[in-house]
């Protein structure tokens, strides 16, 4: 296992709630997603930073008093390059937490660096070693966008997901829109995401599409995710609860799905010197059956 057991929980919908709105913490725990992120970041004015980090603190501890089920817990802290960050981090590291998501990565060196500041964290706060897992937003800075590779071979334990982001990227580059003219993402945006898919699956975890900001619309956001899921997305970042229930059933494997799953596990499985088949005339080899493991494997 990867990350401590809440890390290691499928993450298809992870719904961001301003941490510092009662109404949207309340509304959060029964939205059905899998994973609330409380943010302390962009969603959370400067003048509001303290009482969010309160209110943060104070919501994953009742949640850990209370040992109800509901959404595992992820705290958006503010990024590691801001006097907030340390403050963040030991304020919400307690029984409640399941993870970190890490805005503004710059390299895998700042998970590392993350993960440092969890071990004694977690020492002080009496959890188990490597429990409290991180997802990192992993292309919300130019210098991540060439630094990608770090994630090769680095060792990252925690690491539950990986995520992207279009939004801090464009900022970052100074560029008027994330978008060209016919709406689709400009190249950089395009490529963002797809580094995202690769350094996840280096990384042996789950990658998760980034926010469909156009929360009104559930038919674009759909067949958003159905493009995504094609690509390899296994779930993504939503930011209203209306989005929770269309993403879930999304990421989901169908019932046609599991089915033929099973009909390539159990062929090989027949079959056990084969290093080629054929299922309905059609060729499966290796790839099929890692494949078909990881739609079986979404199902625990
Ligand atoms: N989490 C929990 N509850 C939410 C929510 C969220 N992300 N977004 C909306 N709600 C609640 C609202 O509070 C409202 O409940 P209420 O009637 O009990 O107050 C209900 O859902 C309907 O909300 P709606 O009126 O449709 O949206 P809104 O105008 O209140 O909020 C946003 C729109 C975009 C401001 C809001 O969805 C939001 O804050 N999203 C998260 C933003 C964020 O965290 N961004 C950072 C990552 S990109
Ligand atoms: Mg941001």
């Amino acid at each position: 296992m990867k990350a401590g057991a809440q890390g290691a929980r499928k993450l298809r919908s992870m719904l961001f709630v301003p941490a510092d709105s009662e109404r949207k913490l309340a509304k959060g725990e029964a939205s059905g997603a899998d994973a609330l992120i409380l943010d302390l970041e962009d969603a959370v004015a400067e003048s509001r930073k303290g009482v969010a980090r309160e209110m943060a603190a104070t919501y994953l501890a009742a949640r850990a008093a209370s040992g109800s089920a509901g959404p595992a817990l992820y705290v958006r802290i503010n990024p590691l390059d801001t006097a907030y960050a340390m403050a963040d981090l030991a304020a919400v590291t307690g029984p409640g937490l399941a993870g970190i998501m890490l805005p503004k990565t710059r390299s895998a060196a700042c998970i590392a660096r993350l993960s440092h500041g969890l071990d004694a964290l977690e020492a002080r706060a009496g959890l188990a070693p490597g429990r409290v897992a991180i997802v990192p937003v992993a292309t919300e800075t130019a210098e991540a966008m060439l630094t990608m590779q770090s994630f090769v071979g680095a060792g990252l334990v925690r690491l539950a997901a990986v995520t992207w982001g279009a939004e801090d990227l464009s900022a970052a580059v100074g560029a008027m829109s994330n978008r060209d003219e016919d709406g689709s993402y400009a190249p950089l945006y395009q490529w963002a995401g797809a580094l995202c898919l690769a350094a996840a699956a280096a990384a042996g975890v789950a990658p998760l599409d980034t926010v469909y900001t156009d929360f009104r619309d559930s038919a674009g956001l759909a067949t958003a995710c159905r493009a995504s899921r094609r690509r390899g997305f296994r779930g993504r970042i939503v930011i209203h609860p209306d989005q929770v229930a269309v993403v879930n059933e999304a990421y989901s494997p169908t019932a046609a799905e599991i089915e033929h799953a099973r009909r390539i596990v159990a062929a090989f499985a027949d079959n056990p010197g084969a290093g080629a088949l054929s299922l309905d005339g059609v060729m499966i080899d290796r790839p099929h059956l890692v494949q078909a493991e990881r739609t079986l494997a979404q199902l625990g």
